[in-house]
């Protein structure tokens, strides 16, 4: 099989490459190379059995010519920020996505199989329960309520601290621009697969960690900037209470949901969430990168900043792709681990930590509360 993967010289782009590679399909990516994620270039792990066409997914005549061919497109080119360009988001992500459907449909390209990587932010803050009124979607907490340094979900009906849920594909609530933009791509995907007969599947991954995530990029997370602290024996700073639950999901498990995708018939026409199946604070995780890093002698600042437009909770339930035979099955502990053990190859990490900390200066995401 020939396969086309756009944004294959990313993340998780790369380690797809790799598998398809590794049982001897074909691999052609289509990728702009883009700033901040490759700020120097062409990345040295690029698996050199892949036909790299450096160009943008917004380009059509690009776009046309890396499909020649191809059997099965992975579709994971993406901007992935927090800059309020809000119209790059959608000029990216929707249109990308909008104009590979297109390409397909116009040029009857024999496309057996469309995969398009979603997000768990389009889950927003997810479900909720509250004690009185049941199962809740509640919006963002409100930034003065922030401010006074409560950082807990309230029902928005009785206000009532409200308690947060395992998230099901049946429900999102985006509520920033990146997860608006995602979940357009995600409902194209269903739509334009359906109506045009294009077998198609979108998944919806939570926190992906592992290495060759992009040290440049301010989207990739606690685990770079814990990691980078330990690095150099500082303590990172937690926001909030540090009482936030996520799900992390390993490299690895991400990989084979996106060949399980290509290959299953039973996943066409439906989204998935892939996700780590167990749910960590924001303190606990913090604990595992200082022991790994070998730091568990410093303990984080957590001095009650919270970061605007962070979700409280989010935690994907994946009993749906479960049912399909896919598990999770790389823990926490051994992505942190491969993480910390990249970034110690890596020859330039001061040079990484200084961009790192004037970036999120810069963005001025980071608030105060004044209880
Ligand atoms: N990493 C995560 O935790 C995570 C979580 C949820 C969803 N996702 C989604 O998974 C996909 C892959 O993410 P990743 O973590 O590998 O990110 P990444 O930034 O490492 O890779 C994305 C790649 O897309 C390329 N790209 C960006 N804009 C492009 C354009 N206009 N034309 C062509 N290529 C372009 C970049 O150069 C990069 O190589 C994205 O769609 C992302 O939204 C990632």
């Amino acid at each position: 099989m020939k396969v086309l993967i756009t944004g294959g010289a990313g993340f998780i782009g790369s380690h797809t490459a790799d598998a398809l590679i590794e049982r001897g399909d074909e691999v052609v990516i289509l990728d702009n190379l883009s700033k901040p994620v490759h700020l120097k270039g062409i990345p040295p792990y690029l698996n050199p059995k892949a036909r790299l066409i450096v160009g943008d997914v917004r380009d059509a005549k690009v776009f046309l010519d890396a499909l020649q061919g191809v059997n099965a497109v992975v579709h994971l080119a993406a901007y992935q920020d927090y800059l309020p360009d809000f119209s790059t988001f959608f000029s990216v992500n929707s249109v990308g996505t909008a104009l590979l459907y297109e390409l397909i449909v116009a040029n009857k390209l024999p496309i057996r199989r469309v995969v398009v990587a979603s997000s768990q932010a389009v889950n927003g803050e997810g479900l909720y329960k509250c004690e009185e009124h049941g199962l809740i979607g509640p919006s963002a907490r409100p930034v003065d309520q922030l401010e006074r340094g409560d950082w807990s979900m309230k029902c928005p009906q009785c206000g009532r601290d409200a308690e947060w849920q395992w998230t099901p594909e049946s429900f999102s609530h985006p509520e920033n621009q990146y997860a608006l933009s995602k979940q357009s791509q995600e409902q194209m995907t269903l739509s334009f697969g359906r109506r045009y007969d294009i077998p198609s599947v979108a998944l919806r991954y939570s926190i992906v960690q592992g290495p060759r995530q992009s040290f440049y990029n301010a989207y990739s997370g606690a685990c770079r900037i814990f990691a980078l602290h330990y690095y150099f024996k500082k303590a990172p700073t937690i926001y909030e209470d540090g009482e936030m639950h996520r799900d992390f999901v390993n490299y690895q498990d991400v990989v084979k949901a996106n060949l399980m995708a290509l290959d299953n018939e039973a996943m066409i026409g439906e989204q998935f969430n892939v996700g780590g199946g167990k749910a960590y604070s924001v303190r606990e995780f913090d604990r595992i990168v200082a022991k790994i890093s070998g730091c568990d002698h410093l303990e984080p600042n957590i001095p009650g900043v919270f970061r605007f437009g962070d979700t409280r909770n989010s935690c994907s339930d994946i009993s749906k792709l479960r049912a399909l035979g896919w598990q999770p099955m790389g823990s926490v502990q051994q992505s942190v681990q491969e993480y910390v053990n990249w970034l110690n190859e890596q020859t330039d990490v001061g040079e990484i930590f200084e961009f790192a900390e004037k970036n999120m200066r810069s963005l001025n995401v980071i608030r105060e509360a004044k209880p």
